[in-house]
Order: C-alpha cells, then sequence, then structure tokens
C-alpha cells in the first residue's frame, strides 16, 4: 500500500514540475563550473570516465532512494526518516541521516553562494562591457580582480544569497515553479548553441581527445573520490534535496523515470559544458588546470571575440546565475522545512535566520581569496575545506547511508509500493545497485583515500 500521507508544504502540480525543479536544483554551478574545472585538474578522460560511472551506477540509484523516502515520509528529511523508522521500527538514531544533511546544505551553500556571486559580477561586468575587449591575459586578470576584492564579493554574495532566501520564504511552488517552467529550457539552449560556436571557431579534436581520451596513469584513489563527490554533488544527492523534492511529488508518478530524465539531463548538461569550454581553453592556449576560475576566464575570451558577444555573454552569465539560484534553493528548502516542521518558526523567520548564517559562514570562504589567503591550515583555505568537505565527505557519507537505511532496513514491500515499477526486473536491478554497489564503492574509495585520514584525523 503506498503512503496517504500529506505534505504540509504542499505538492507540485505534476509530474513534470518536480522533473523541472529537481533537474533545476541538479543543473547549476556544479556542472558548468566545477565539472570542467575538476576535469582540466585532472586530466580529462579518465576523469570524465570515472564521474559518468558513478553517476549510472551508484548516482541514480541513491537519487531514485532519496525520493523514495522524500515520498514515503512526505516531511524535511529528518522528520521523513524519523516517521519511516518509526512505522518500520527502525532506530530512531536514523534521524542523524537528516541533521547531516543540513550541516551538509549549509557548508555547501556557503561556498555556492560566493560562486554565484562572481557569476553575477561577471553579468555586470559584460552590461558594463569590462571585458569588451579581453584577450586570454588580460580576462585572468579581471578574474584576479574580482576575487581579491572583498567589498566586491561581499556584494555580489549577499545579493545571492538574499534572493535565495527570499524566494524560499515565499514557498517553493509560487515561485520557482514559475521560474524553473521557463528558465531551465532556455539555459538548455543557449548551452547548444554556445557549444556549436565553441566547437566551431575553437580547437575541437583537442578537446574531443581531452574529454574521452582515457588515460589512467591519472587515476589517483584522490581523483575517484572526486570523482565521487563529483557525482553527489552534480545530481544534489546526500543532504536530502531530493528527500524534500520528493515530499511534494504526488502519488501516482513514476519515481524511477523520473530519477533516470533527471539524471541525464544533468549529465548531459555537464558534458555540453565541457565541450563548450575545453575548445576555447586549446584554442587560446589557456591553461586547463587552473582551477576554479577556467569558467570565468575560459568564456570571457570566447565573449570578447565572438559576434554580438555582449548579448550572448550577458544571456550566459545570467542563465548561469538563475542555474545556480535553483539549486541554491534547493540547498535551504531542507533546513527551512525541517525547523517550520519541528520548531514551529515560520518559513520567513526560518528563511532568514538560516539564510544569514549560510551568509556568515560565506564571509569566511569569500575572504580565503583575499584577507585570508595564506590561512590554510592542512594545506587548503577556508573555501577549499568547505567544498572538500562537503562533497567529498559529507555527501558521499550521506549517499551511503540512504543507500543503506532504504537498501537493508526499510522493509522490501515500502520500498516496492513506492517504487511502483510493473517490472520486477528493473525493481531488482535497481535494489542490487543499491543494496551492494552504491555501499561498497563508497566505501571502497573513502578507505582509499585521504577522506579517511580527514574522519579520523
Ligand atoms: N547540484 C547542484 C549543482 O550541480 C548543487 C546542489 C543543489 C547540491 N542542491 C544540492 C549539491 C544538494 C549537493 C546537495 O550545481
Amino acid at each position: 500500500m503506498s503512503s496517504t500521507r500529506e505534505s504540509l508544504h504542499g505538492l507540485w502540480s505534476s509530474r513534470w514540475v518536480f522533473i523541472l525543479a529537481a533537474a533545476g536544483s541538479a543543473v547549476g554551478l556544479g556542472n558548468i563550473w566545477r565539472f570542467p574545472y575538476l576535469t582540466g585538474e585532472n586530466g580529462g578522460g579518465a576523469f570524465v570516465l570515472v564521474y559518468l560511472g558513478f553517476v549510472l551506477l551508484i548516482g541514480i540509484p541513491i537519487m531514485i532512494a532519496e525520493t523514495i523516502i522524500g515520498r514515503r515520509g512526505r516531511r524535511s528529511p529528518v522528520n521523513a526518516i524519523l516517521l519511516i523508522a518509526e512505522e518500520e521500527s527502525l532506530s530512531r538514531h536514523w534521524s542523524a541521516l537528516g541533521l547531516m544533511g543540513i550541516i551538509a546544505g549549509f557548508l555547501t551553500l556557503s561556498f555556492y553562494s560566493v560562486v554565484a556571486g562572481w557569476s553575477l559580477a561577471y553579468v555586470y561586468f559584460v552590461l558594463t562591457s569590462s571585458f569588451a575587449t579581453a584577450n586570454s591575459l588580460s580576462s585572468e586578470a579581471i578574474f584576479t580582480n574580482l576575487i581579491s576584492s572583498p567589498v566586491q564579493l561581499l556584494f555580489w554574495h549577499t545579493l545571492f544569497i538574499g534572493s535565495v532566501i527570499w524566494i524560499v520564504s515565499k514557498g517553493v511552488s509560487l515561485g520557482l515553479e514559475r521560474a524553473v517552467k521557463i528558465l531551465m529550457p532556455l539555459l538548455f539552449v543557449m548551452l547548444v548553441l554556445m557549444m556549436i560556436y565553441s566547437l566551431l571557431v575553437g580547437d575541437a579534436l583537442s578537446a574531443t581527445k581531452y574529454l574521452f581520451a582515457t588515460d589512467f596513469s591519472s587515476l589517483t584513489s584522490d581523483v575517484i573520490l572526486l570523482a565521487v563527490g563529483q557525482a553527489f554533488f552534480s545530481l544534489s544527492l546526500g543532504m536530502g534535496a531530493l528527500m524534500i523534492y520528493g515530499s511534494y511529488l504526488p502519488h501516482d508518478a513514476s519515481i524511477p523515470r523520473t530519477c533516470l530524465i533527471v539524471g541525464c539531463v544533468d549529465t548531459l548538461v555537464a558534458l555540453l559544458a565541457g565541450f563548450l569550454i575545453f575548445p576555447i581553453v586549446f584554442a587560446y592556449g589557456l591553461e586547463a588546470g587552473q582551477g576554479p576560475g577556467l569558467v570565468f576566464v575560459t568564456l570571457t575570451v570566447a565573449f570578447a571575440d565572438m559576434p554580438f558577444g555582449q548579448v550572448f555573454g550577458f544571456t550566459f552569465f545570467l542563465l548561469l546565475t538563475v542555474a545556480a539560484w535553483t539549486s541554491a534553493i534547493s540547498l535551504l528548502e531542507p533546513v527551512v522545512a525541517w525547523s517550520v516542521e519541528s520548531k514551529g518558526w515560520s518559513r520567513n523567520s526560518s528563511s532568514w535566520l538560516a539564510g544569514c548564517l549560510i551568509w556568515l559562514i560565506g564571509i569566511f570562504c569569500l575572504l580565503s581569496f583575499n584577507e585570508l589567503k595564506d590561512f590554510t591550515p592542512g594545506g587548503r583555505n577556508i573555501f577549499d575545506w568547505s567544498e572538500y568537505i562537503s562533497a567529498n565527505v559529507l555527501l558521499p557519507l550521506g549517499g551511503f547511508l540512504v543507500a543503506v537505511f532504504v537498501g537493508w532496513r526499510v522493509s522490501r514491500m515500502t520500498i516496492a509500493s513506492e517504487f511502483g515499477a510493473n517490472s520486477a526486473k528493473l525493481f531488482n536491478s535497481w535494489l542490487f545497485l543499491l543494496k551492494y554497489c552504491a555501499p561498497i564503492a563508497v566505501t571502497i574509495v573513502f578507505l582509499n583515500s585521504s577522506g579517511l585520514d580527514l574522519l579520523f584525523r
């Protein structure tokens, strides 16, 4: 029997809105900023291949599991897990998984907002023609100038997180539904257009070789951990974002089908971004492994050179900001839903309180590019630590626990009714991946990498 519980925060108006919202959460800076820069830093093809493998074998199965928890529990992650645990006579301690997700959300959003702020700043730069004549040298200078100014960074970070808080305080379906319906398809079209341009004028051959030539010598255990982390980050897994979105999913929607669509869209966008950025990197002799600035530096050069570059540049960075925005909303929503349910605070106060805390942590992240540049305990600055702990420790750990909870603890009948497949073969394959493949793979990756040193340091 499927659960008859109702969501306290409303429902999506259809399965399509869930797909758009979940895709809006998944597609963001992770695809367009993080995927290309990690690929560039880690030698290309082999990283891409391992990443794709993790998305397919671990990511999508866990995504299905998270959505199942959400729809079954119809509450914020903490309470959904608690309700299911009670129903299934399991330990209440499982709800710690939801609390861990809240911490992960805080940490992730704090550095995410800083990068989204860069994107916002670039919208402004295009408008004021700051890079109309940029070449590979000056585009690096523009980026360095931006990140070395705490005041500028603070301004854009504040603007971004402020707009996220504002929309979350209004309630998800009102603002979010409308935004994703128009903007997500538009972003997709822009990406395709720009990729075609980049393949035509850039060095398409080198880019293709770079993205697909698998040189396994560059694969260390740390690179594999980065690929796992990126799979979780990009699909928005491991912190409850999909649980909360799943909790607004109508009863009759097929969870496996919708998750498969979301996973494919997300992966496609990451690959599109790769084919947009690397042809330009190679054609202009830019440095593929330059780190977080890669997308900004690369695209500035391209926009300066291309016909109607200003129009394209403006649209592109605006859409990137929107993509980041729809993702950031999903990072804040679980915390807010939880505090509305459990603390009895209003949605408005919850949003502002949580948002301000995140804003504060974000300040430390943005200072690590300038004032706190030399504060690098353990070889990483604060920004890098937030990114590392979130993507490479908390999200995979959260995903691992989701897999164990749904795969091993919740009864087969319950998950089968939410999974709702007519095909036993599909259900069994999914359950196999979730029970064995996901937990074992994440454990091996952890054991082999410095992730473990970090946990037990
Ligand atoms: N997936 C988003 C991106 O690729 C970021 C994101 C949104 C996220 N919600 C999340 C990451 C939840 C981890 C967990 O940009």
